[in-house]
């Protein structure tokens, strides 16, 4: 590979997700999930990160034992193992590395080989400096952690190639390795030089000239207009608010960038091993948003995602939810893998809290019944040392003797009576519309109220749909198979492309319901307004409304509406267009009597428009009627907190298993039969009590 900024862009970029939207092509990876499964004789993932680096020979023949008690099947081993397998530039030390494949594969547990590159050891950043990360304020980093490198910078790049290289000519054929992981959490984004010229190079492209670049991002305004692609930076820190599009371009730059150097260590790897070892990296679900997840998910052979919950209790198992059916749509609807979870850590805002008693089984089955082939931890044991020192493990500080691998081994022991389910797919009804374009336009300075949250605005839609015990995907909104879903929620739709807004247009006109919410459709893929009125036409038309203003609101305050619920943060003065009437208005304020939630009959579908932020009871009664409206229905009717969720077998159309997750202290009736293959019982028809905590895995035949 050359050393320039050409070379670290590449092809990235080549199909962006705003442009290819299905998402649901498949990777050119072979059989994903299923090589996998294959290669684990048939069984379900069940493992964690393995870094025998951290121990010696004794703990290691204890690992032996304990990983058997588990029923350990797969550890990812070297994930942060760069300064070992390569201690000088170019000099490699397999040999630890060797035995420890040796001993895994002798003791039945395959191998998620990993490449070392999210930290270079401290040699290369020596020899590298300029290949370090610089913060938008310029402060360069220094190691002493982790993830700390720059995607552009030529140096780096070339490292990853030759360790991912080696490492597969190595051991690209080896009985031991089921499937590899690529890097760790694809997440650090740098301001430097070389970022600024790879950024140049990806501009070109997207833009083709100078004038169109300018006309983009708007610069007449304040100023801006570039004479050259040289005086284009990347996004660093500056005196008042950055311009939109320059930022907007930055994060799809970085999401881009950081694909190509995906693809590259793949390629790398490709090129040296068989093709039915699956490639992948593990992305991070569900709040962090550096990369277009749709363009990950078509590029790696199966999704791989890590997934820590931020809350206890039924918000933990609501948060797996919105995590595990982002990860499944991002694939396409195929199974996928939960590579991260940890065993006992709830990561709140100032405390990690352990998990209680049964959770590790219910959220490692929360994830399974959404698509996952299978579970894995951060990992296998705790740490004695280092960063990570109180990270919780499978193997806790305490050792086997404990409450935390009594329960890993029985959840363990669980999936290997769970292994009929592999290859199953969910079929949702209903799907919450999720663009990355949107949710960075939306993270922009100089809106017109901190209450447009974009992040907030995607888990309210699915909670409520959560609530209401229904399982739903996430899809983009330019994707042209969006027939396949009977509703549609559109949540903080800020950002609209023209074949987006044709889309939801034609997905009303063909009988489908959609629910757009405030704010929507107002800006391009541009970042420029949509001018004579918001959301974007065609849409619009579907809609029936015309919002000529909006009026933010006060924090904290409310609006009463004329139903007798409440509004907030939002309002818009808004025009109806025939056929579209008014469902609620606004009973006090300025936009007294304006419409407030809106519903408009258009081809053989209604698309509904809400116009203001409707308090939660409200929104939960929306959403049921719109449910019933859709005709989209629980797979079980259950209290909130008990989850009923349904895999089918993608052969047979009678077979099916249903997993009844209860997330709450309440006894529950579930009033379905079936053969429980957790406790290998039969369950005759009146169904069975779920007691606290409690799980079931009904194999059903229609
Ligand atoms: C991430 C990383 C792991 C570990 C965990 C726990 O998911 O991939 O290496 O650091 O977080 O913090």
């Amino acid at each position: 590979m050359s050393g320039g900024a050409e070379s670290v862009v590449g092809d990235a970029g080549r199909d962006r997700a705003g442009d290819a939207a299905d998402g649901r092509a498949v990777g050119p990876g072979g059989g994903g999930a299923a090589d996998v499964v294959r290669r684990l004789g048939g069984r379900l993932a069940f493992g964690g990160d393995y870094n025998p680096e951290q121990w010696d020979e004794s703990v290691w023949k204890e690992d032996d034992l304990l990983m058997r008690w588990a029923h350990v099947n797969l550890a990812t081993v070297g994930v942060f193992s760069w300064a070992l397998l390569e201690p000088e530039e170019g000099a490699y030390d397999f040999g630890w590395l060797d035995a420890h494949l040796e001993r895994l594969h002798a003791n039945g547990v395959a191998v998620d080989l990993a490449t070392p590159t999210a930290s270079p050891p401290p040699w290369f950043t020596l020899a590298h400096p300029d290949a370090m990360p610089v913060t938008a304020e310029g402060v360069r980093l220094s190691h002493g952690s982790r993830d700390t490198y720059c995607l552009a910078a030529p140096a780096y790049r070339q490292a990853c190639v030759r360790i991912a290289s080696a490492l597969a000519e190595r051991y690209g054929e080896h009985p031991a390795v089921a499937m590899w992981h690529v890097h760790n959490e694809y997440a650090t984004v740098c301001h430097c030089d070389h970022a600024a010229a790879a950024f140049r190079v990806w501009l070109r492209a997207r833009h083709g000239t100078l004038d169109a670049l300018n006309d983009a991002w708007g610069t007449a305004f304040w100023s801006q207009r570039y004479g050259s692609w040289e005086q284009v930076l990347p996004p660093r820190a500056t005196q008042w608010h950055r311009n939109p599009g320059l930022a907007l371009d930055y994060r799809r730059f970085w999401s881009d960038l950081a694909l190509g150097a995906y693809r590259e260590q793949r390629d790398a790897i490709r090129a040296r091993t068989t093709a039915d070892r699956p490639v992948t990296t593990n992305l991070m679900l569900p709040g962090y948003q550096v990369l277009d997840l749709w363009a990950f998910g078509r590029e790696v052979d199966v999704v791989g995602i890590d997934h820590y919950p931020a809350e206890p209790g039924p918000g933990a198992a609501a948060d797996i939810a919105f995590g595990a059916d982002r990860a499944r749509s991002f694939g396409g609807g195929k199974p996928w893998l939960l590579v991260e979870q940890g065993a006992n850590t709830v990561y709140t805002a100032d405390r990690t809290l352990p998990k209680e008693p049964g959770d590790i089984l219910r959220h490692t089955l929360a994830h399974i019944a959404r698509g996952s082939e299978g579970a894995m931890f951060f990992q296998w044991r705790q740490s004695r040392a280092g960063a990570e020192i109180w990270h919780s493990a499978m193997v806790p500080h305490a050792g086997p003797d404990s409450r935390v691998f009594r329960e890993v081994t029985d959840t363990g022991a669980a999936l290997t009576r769970l292994a009929e389910v592999a290859g199953s797919v969910v079929r949702a009804r209903a799907a919450v519309l999720h663009d990355a374009d949107c949710w960075w336009a939306l993270d922009g300075q100089g809106l017109p109220a901190a209450s447009l949250d974009y992040p907030a605005a995607l888990r309210r839609a699915h909670r409520a749909l959560w609530d209401a015990g229904i399982t739903a995907d996430f899809a983009h909104p330019a994707d042209p198979g969006l027939d396949r879903y009977q509703l549609l929620i559109a949540p903080a739709l800020f950002l609209l492309s023209d074949a987006a807004a044709r889309a939801l247009r034609a997905y009303v006109h063909a009988g489908g319901t959609l629910l757009v919410q405030h704010f929507a459709g107002v800006v391009d893929e541009r970042h420029h307004a949509r001018l004579g009125g918001y959301p974007a036409e065609p849409l619009r038309r579907a809609l029936g409304v015309r919002v000529e203003e909006y009026r933010p609101l006060p924090a904290g305050a409310t609006l009463p509406l004329s139903d007798g619920s409440t509004a907030s943060e939002w309002s818009e003065l808004l025009r109806l267009a025939s056929p579209a009437e008014a469902v609620t208005t606004y009973a006090e304020g300025p936009l007294t009597g304006h419409p407030a939630l809106t519903r408009c009959p258009h081809g053989a579908g209604t698309a509904w428009y809400a116009a203001t932020r409707l308090d939660d009871t409200a929104y939960a009664a929306l959403l049921a009627r719109l449910l019933t409206d859709s005709a989209v229905h629980p797979e079980v009717p259950l209290p909130p907190g008990v989850e009923a969720i349904r895999r089918h077998s993608p052969t047979d159309p009678t077979l099916s298993w249903l997993f009844l997750l209860n997330h709450t202290p309440t006894p529950t009736t579930a009033p379905t039969p079936g053969h429980d293959l957790l406790t290998t019982r039969d369950i005759p028809p009146a169904g069975l009590t779920l007691p606290p905590g409690g799980a079931a895995v009904l194999r059903q035949r229609a």
